[in-house]
């Protein structure tokens, strides 16, 4: 077999397990923070001020501002206020809307960030940045932008809802799922990427049933962080592509709408990248890829089509348009037919083509 190919890993420091909050103020000595602004969202105040004690006088501050696509003018707010308290380091507690603005203050001002993340979403281990300003989202990638460390304390996802978490879930396989089949992808990135299929294979349904099974929960935060190295390092094809024109052009949910496609799209690549869906379907104990993927959002009852989350069936035809309107690197070649059958079969819920 012949191998040609490029790696490149991010520093980081990563402390995973049960507990490990306690140890935050050693993890702010390593990297010489004093004073530690904490960042959350208003939903999440309450968890920010027990982690601000923790600190104790390495606390300079909470701002509780934190938002869904990382407004610009939030940012500068935060900005102002670091700069007000003398903050010289940042704790991001929360979820992906959390991480991208600490992410965010960090490039605006060198602050080194320790990301404590309650979500499966992954933002932690990328050094990617989306922002929002005037309704315009840019996204940029900057080795800078990666947080210096990571507490992965499975307590923290205890409460995530079952619903959340099988799509939250969800959501991450896809970034394990596109990292196979890319074009730059790599050996190191693809052993962590089936290695999160499987560990989130085994642990949604359990969660689905029993949200407080402590054991799933650190399964699904370890596929988690895989899933994250993945979205960082390995570039996305048709499944995000796809998500974003859907959600863009009918205002769909986020998590739930690649909760939706993750199988589709993996059935429409399933062919041409037949070696890696291979070992996607045996992580999964499945026939192939795509009926494993189906089955797993099947059995944690992830919301089966695009109609139920309020895309209009007259939008197939536009949503077919709009997807092949760029045209970027796929392992399928896109086709008007094969696209437009695709979107079809996620409108209504239907088993996926190839599975
Ligand atoms: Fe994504």
């Amino acid at each position: 077999m012949m191998h040609d190919f490029t790696y490149e890993a991010l520093p980081v420091r990563v402390v995973f397990g049960q507990g490990k909050i306690q140890i935050l103020p050693q993890e702010a000595e390593r990297l010489g923070i004093k004073r530690a602004l904490v960042l959350c969202t208003p939903q999440q105040v309450q968890w920010a001020e027990e982690v601000s004690s923790l600190l104790g006088d390495k606390c300079a501050g909470l701002f509780h501002e934190a938002a869904m696509h990382t407004p610009v003018d939030v940012t500068l707010r935060a900005v102002e206020y670091a700069r007000s308290v003398q903050a010289d380091g940042l704790i991001s507690l929360g979820g992906g809307s959390t991480t991208g603005l600490g992410k965010a203050i960090s490039l605006r001002t060198g602050l080194p960030q320790i990301a404590v993340p309650t979500t499966y979403a992954g933002s932690e281990m990328t050094g990617i940045l989306g922002e929002t300003e005037n309704g315009i989202k840019t996204t940029q990638k900057k080795p800078e932008i990666q947080p210096e460390a990571v507490i992965y304390d499975v307590d923290l996802t205890m409460s995530l809802p079952a619903g959340l978490s099988g799509t939250s879930g969800l959501n991450a396989m896809a970034h394990a799922i596109e990292a196979l089949y890319a074009q730059d992808r790599n050996p190191v990135t693809s052993l962590m990427a089936l290695e999160a299929i499987a560990a989130f294979g085994r642990a949604l349904p359990v969660i689905a049933k029993q949200p407080d099974d402590v054991a799933a929960r650190s399964d699904a935060l370890y596929g988690a962080w895989f899933c994250g190295i993945c979205l960082g390092s390995a570039g996305m094809a048709l499944h995000h592509k796809l998500c974003h024109v859907l959600g863009g052009a009918f205002d769909l949910p986020h998590a739930e709408t690649h909760a939706v496609m993750l199988p589709h799209t993996t059935g429409y690549n399933m062919a041409a990248a037949a070696d890696v869906m291979d070992k996607v379907a045996s992580a999964l104990n499945a026939p192939n890829a795509a009926r494993g993927l189906w089955d797993l959002a099947r059995s944690i009852n992830a919301p089966r089509s695009l109609q139920e989350l309020g895309m209009p069936e007259d939008g197939i035809d536009h949503a077919t348009d709009l997807a092949l309107r760029n045209p970027y690197w796929n392992p399928e070649p896109l086709t008007r037919e094969g696209i437009h059958a695709l979107i079809k079969a996620a409108w209504a819920g239907d088993l996926p083509l190839q599975a």
